[in-house]
């Protein structure tokens, strides 16, 4: 099978990594990919928000599938051309996307079909969110409807934080994604993120990791798009996983597809584990990044023919296995980074792949035959152990041979899970 992947960060490299296993699999190219997803595919420099241009690409290259890393161009349309031009594609339709694209229109897939979330309600002016605040009281959570780049949301503890954070999303700080304000009852417990397959009538449940989006060590400091992840996570028994599928995932499909809008692609959905059990944060429509690296790690099948089955609607006979060790990756990151940070900094060696740790390329470029740092999140050192702890030192005993002056990582990935595997 000839395969287009669409994207350039780590999550792209790990599905590349994992597919180049795959024996289905003839070629591999990568638009616009990064310099470790070149180990594995064939990069090509393809505007990938021209449709047009992608589906020309496909069509010369004769091209027999195409995998959708990223969520901006699903809200875009491409994956709905890309159908429409007759080629087969791994990635919801725009208007599924909507689950990730409008916090709104989940919340309301929610209350329509009895998912459980926290109570909410959506404003399109200041005035009559701030007196909902109010009424409501703290803590309470203020989210800009649209994609802001995970920076949309405030967890407010008190009710002056909340009335702020409704004015910065109506006077533009998120853009247009903060016309329309969701308020949302702020949900006490422990996070995790749960993956599943779907193929618009069929689901598959992959696996469960968990992430640190703060950028400093002990979860402190400022939100970042995540810093480090590990699965699976201890927080989602196998008993939280059936109540997940069951009362979250299963209506969630089965509401998209009478809506109109079937969805096929993965379900990322973002959980709160409550006293109630768990509830819904959030949907994204693509694979987690960092967790995509974790659980590349821990599939022991072939990718290539899950994401292919979701595509052509035979998820119903498809089967996943796992390897028993626990994975965990260390986001390295540039020095500033979530703030300002300096591009274009050298980075000198990279420590070369072992069995069960690599270091996947998230922002890096190749500069005079220079490998370079060109994002805020730069490298993703990922290794798998018997336990998370084994895992997270075979991690960071990766990550300290990295020779990069600009880089930094938090070191206490896993901190959580491995206190309750210390007992
Ligand atoms: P989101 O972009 O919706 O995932 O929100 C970003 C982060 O804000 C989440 O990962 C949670 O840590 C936090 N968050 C979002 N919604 C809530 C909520 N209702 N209650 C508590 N924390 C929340
Ligand atoms: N790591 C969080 C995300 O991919 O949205």
């Amino acid at each position: 099978m000839r395969l287009l992947l669409i994207g350039s960060g780590g999550r792209e490299h790990a599905l590349a990594w994992k597919l180049a296993q795959s024996p289905l699999l003839t070629e591999l190219f990568a638009a616009p990919g990064n310099p470790g997803i070149a180990e594995h595919a064939t990069l090509v420099a393809i505007d990938t928000e021209s449709h047009p241009d992608v589906i020309a690409f496909c069509r010369d290259k004769a091209i027999d599938f195409v995998v959708v890393g990223p969520e901006a161009p699903l809200v875009a349309g491409l994956a709905d051309r890309l159908r429409e031009a007759g080629i087969a594609v791994f990635g919801p339709s725009a208007a599924a996307a909507q689950l990730e694209g409008s916090k709104g229109f989940t919340k309301d897939i929610c209350a329509r079909y009895g998912i459980p979330t926290g109570a909410y309600q959506r404003f399109n002016n200041a005035p009559k969110a701030k007196a909902y605040i109010r009424a409501e009281g703290a803590p309470i959570v203020v989210k800009a409807d649209g994609l802001a780049a995970g920076k949309g949301v405030t967890v407010a503890m008190t009710v002056d934080e909340a009335l702020a954070a409704v004015d910065d999303c109506f006077e533009g700080a998120f853009g247009e994604a903060g016309a329309e304000v969701v308020i949302e009852a702020f949900l006490d417990g422990e996070e995790a993120s749960f993956f599943c397959l779907c193929d618009g009538s069929h689901v598959l449940a992959l696996a469960t990791a968990q992430d640190h989006k703060r950028v400093g060590d002990g979860d402190t400091g400022p939100n970042t798009g995540g810093m480090g992840a590990y699965s699976p996570a201890p927080v989602m028994t196998p008993e939280m996983v059936e109540r997940t599928m069951k009362d979250i995932i299963e209506p969630t499909m089965r509401g998209m597809a009478e809506s109109g809008h079937p969805f096929s692609g993965v379900f990322f959905a973002g959980l709160m584990i409550t006293a109630k059990g768990p509830e819904l944060i959030e949907y994204n429509v693509r694979f987690g990044d960092p967790e995509c690296q974790v659980l590349m790690m821990r599939m022991k099948s072939d990718l290539l023919p899950l994401l292919y089955a979701c595509a052509k609607g035979t998820l119903g006979e498809a089967s996943v296995e796992w390897h028993d060790d626990a994975a965990l990756t260390v986001v390295m990151a540039s020095k500033g980074y979530p703030g300002a940070y300096e591009k274009n900094t050298a980075i000198a060696a990279l420590p070369a792949d072992s069995d069960g740790a690599k270091v996947f390329h998230a922002g890096t470029a190749v500069k005079d035959g220079q490998l370079v740092a060109t994002g805020g999140r730069v490298l993703n050192v990922t290794a798998l152990g018997k336990s998370v702890g084994q895992a997270q030192s075979r991690a960071y005993a990766l990550a300290d041979k990295v020779e990069w002056a600009n880089g930094f990582c938090r070191r206490d990935i896993g901190w959580r899970a491995i206190e309750r595997e210390n007992g």
